[in-house]
């Protein structure tokens, strides 16, 4: 069974309106589990849109979205919630900034479940588990348990913040453009720790980035929107050896244009 179905999917923005605005126009996308899926664009192209309509956080104009075997094409946010995990730009928009790395970890483990947190705060076995996970991302973020998590840099925030949507694997992870704020060189150490994370339990994901280089380097497939529509879609083999000048040259192949995207491009 595919971990995820879209099928023809469409979203309009103001329907009706003047400012109407068909943001996708007929997806179908359908993933095996444990696929891998980084999806590149021009701005505005719909990526975000398409993240934001398989979890919930907008409601579908047209079309139908199942999770393995569950149409959650109606569902909200909060019960798809069970089955997703998100990770957005912001190092800050995952984590609670006056709570410990260990005490965020806690409540990553009960799934945001509060009163449990507070009824039962972290226990012993938990802690060595933090820290042994902490340990395996490599940056000694074993040493900061206690440390409240607001205090951490960008990157080793991204970094928990992944460890948590991670600690119980999610049916689907959706990461939305997760190490565009981070510096060259953080970004690419949580690229590695993303790739680390989602191996080790073959955990099916769609990474939005602008970094066309890493969504050659990562992932066993890669999709290209443009305008509302999947223009490329290339698939294991398909994408080995390409480089960023060969999808570019593609991109302008299938959509006619050049991909307008006013990140560096050839970072
Ligand atoms: N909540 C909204 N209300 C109205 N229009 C929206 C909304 N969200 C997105 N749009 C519009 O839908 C289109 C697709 O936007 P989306 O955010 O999905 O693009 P994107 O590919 O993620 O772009 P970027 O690379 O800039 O993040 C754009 O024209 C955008 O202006
Ligand atoms: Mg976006």
């Amino acid at each position: 069974m595919p971990a995820l179905v879209v099928r023809e999917l469409h979203q309009y923005f103001e329907k009706g309106t003047v400012n109407e605005n068909h943001a996708l126009k007929g997806i179908d996308l359908t993933l095996e589990p444990g696929e891998f899926v980084a999806i590149i664009g021009g701005n505005g192209a719909g990526k975000s849109t398409l993240l934001n309509s398989v979890a919930g956080s907008i409601p579908v104009t047209h079309g139908q979205i199942k999770i393995g075997d569950q149409d959650v094409t109606y569902q909200n946010v909060a019960k798809r919630a069970r089955l997703i995990a998100r990770v957005f730009q912001d190092p800050k928009a995952g984590t609670a900034p006056r709570l410990t790395v260990e005490e965020n970890l806690s409540l990553a483990q009960k799934r945001g479940q509060w009163r449990n947190f507070w009824a039962n705060g972290v226990k012993k076995r938990d802690r060595a588990l933090f820290r042994e996970k902490l340990a395996s991302l490599g940056l000694g973020l074993e040493d900061r348990l206690t440390a409240e998590i607001g205090l951490l840099s960008g990157g080793q925030r991204q970094a928990v913040t992944l460890l948590m949507a991670t600690l119980q694997a999610p049916e689907l992870l959706l990461l939305d453009e997760h190490t565009a704020a981070l510096d060259p060189q953080t970004s690419a150490t949580v690229m590695q720790l993303t790739a680390q994370l989602v191996a080790a339990q073959n955990i099916t994901t769609l990474m939005i980035t602008h970094n066309m280089q890493d969504a050659l380097n990562y992932g066993n497939r890669l999709i290209m929107l443009d305008h509302g529509r999947i223009a490329v879609d290339l698939k294991g083999d398909q994408k080995q050896g390409l480089t960023v000048a060969d999808l570019l040259r593609l991109f302008k192949e299938q959509s006619g244009q050049e991909l307008n995207d006013d990140a560096v491009l050839l970072s």
